[in-house]
């Protein structure tokens, strides 16, 4: 007989997983918003370090990183949020808020998982279309939030559409959501947009206890190999929630160990996210020398409509077949659309001398 699965199973949908994972060397993986520089300096030595002890449980409270996080960000340590990856601690506020009855509004396209939310819990989703510039129409979002609407993410900048809005814009629509819903601004690109200084957001926390602050290790700091991120929140409650929906061990030694690390090297940090800035305008300039126009990039990637001359599909797999990963549009919300990840100087002139191979 057949195992019988919770009704939610059919609502969840598969995670678009890339290709890549047993490629050779040679292919450009530009598909998942990896950085494509090693290690930071520090984080090899400290994960050897941290592997002596594996034979002892990772310290659940994950204090020694929340301090650091702490000391970083002059946030206290009773409202930081540490996750396997910022998606766990994504998917236990979602445990924690939602329920059938209760409604959760997000733009659309945006980030695959924020779907998963909705879909493993009942609740409803609200996806409110972005504007024709690719980017959240915050009004749009605001008249969808009702008593029903328990949490509102906003991303910024955007996965997969790569736009951001200025704080300012995101600073008026916080102050005017209800205090009762829960706003999660994701920034796990926040690093890479030059719009704002990517810390300013931090002084909202002190005006909204409802607002967390989602961030990663595995974008800007490279460390999305072993699995860390972090949620700055306005107040001490949704840590409480999210750590109590979760097992206790959540964030392995390594991972804790390699954060802490990287956090000491910030001038690499800086000087990576700089060539990476250089390396998208590169490839926005290489892209309109294409006659493509790509939306307007703060991120490590860049989004654009493909020519209608040419399928999704047949590009995706023209690149692929050149050694060049990418991901197609369609799996991502709109059809006809590449995402492409700034990879390394060389990496991204293969990429640009195969599109035009193709177009
Ligand atoms: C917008 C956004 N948020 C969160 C994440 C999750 O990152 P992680 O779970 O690796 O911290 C990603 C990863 O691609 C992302 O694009």
């Amino acid at each position: 007989m057949a195992l019988e699965f919770a009704a939610k199973l059919r609502r969840i949908k598969v995670y678009p997983a890339a290709d890549g994972y047993s490629l050779g060397p040679e292919v450009a993986l530009m598909a998942s918003n990896e950085t494509p520089y090693p290690p930071l300096p520090g984080v090899r030595e400290a994960v050897a370090e941290a592997l002596s002890g594996v034979n002892r449980y990772p310290d659940p409270t994950n204090k020694a990183l929340r301090e650091a996080l702490s000391r970083r960000y002059d946030v206290p340590v009773q409202r930081i949020a540490i996750g396997n990856g910022s998606c766990d601690i994504l998917l236990a506020a979602g445990e924690a808020l939602l329920e059938p009855g209760a409604e959760i509004v997000y733009a659309w396209p945006s980030f695959s998982i924020y779907p998963h939310l909705a879909a493993a819990s009942g609740a409803r989703a609200i996806e409110v279309p972005v504007d024709d510039r690719h980017g959240h129409d915050l009004a749009a979002m605001r008249e969808e939030i009702t008593v029903a609407t328990r949490m509102v993410i906003v991303c910024n900048p955007n996965n997969p559409t790569s736009t951001a809005l200025p704080l300012s814009e995101i600073a008026a629509f916080v102050a005017d959501v209800p205090r009762a819903v829960c706003v999660v601004l994701d920034e796990a690109y926040c690093e890479f947009n030059l719009l704002d200084d990517p810390d300013a957001s931090i002084d909202l926390l002190e005006r909204h206890p409802n607002l967390v602050l989602l961030r990663t290790f595995s974008k800007a700091y490279g460390l999305c190999g072993l699995r860390v991120g972090y949620a700055l929140c306005g107040s001490q409650e949704f840590r409480t929630a999210v750590d109590a929906v979760r097992q206790p061990f959540f964030c392995n030694i390594a991972a804790q160990a390699a954060a802490i690390a990287a956090l000491r090297s910030q001038d690499a940090i800086a000087e990576r996210v700089e060539r990476n800035v250089v390396e998208r305008i590169t490839l926005t300039d290489g892209l309109s020398g294409l006659g493509i126009e790509a939306a307007d990039s703060q991120a490590n990637f860049v989004w654009f409509d493909l020519p209608e001359a040419v399928e999704e599909r047949d590009v995706v797999r023209g690149l692929a077949e050149r050694q060049v990963l990418v991901r197609a549009g369609t799996p991502l919300g709109r059809e006809g659309a590449l995402r492409v990840t700034v990879g390394t100087a060389d990496e991204n002139q293969r990429f640009l001398a195969a599109l035009g191979e193709l177009l």
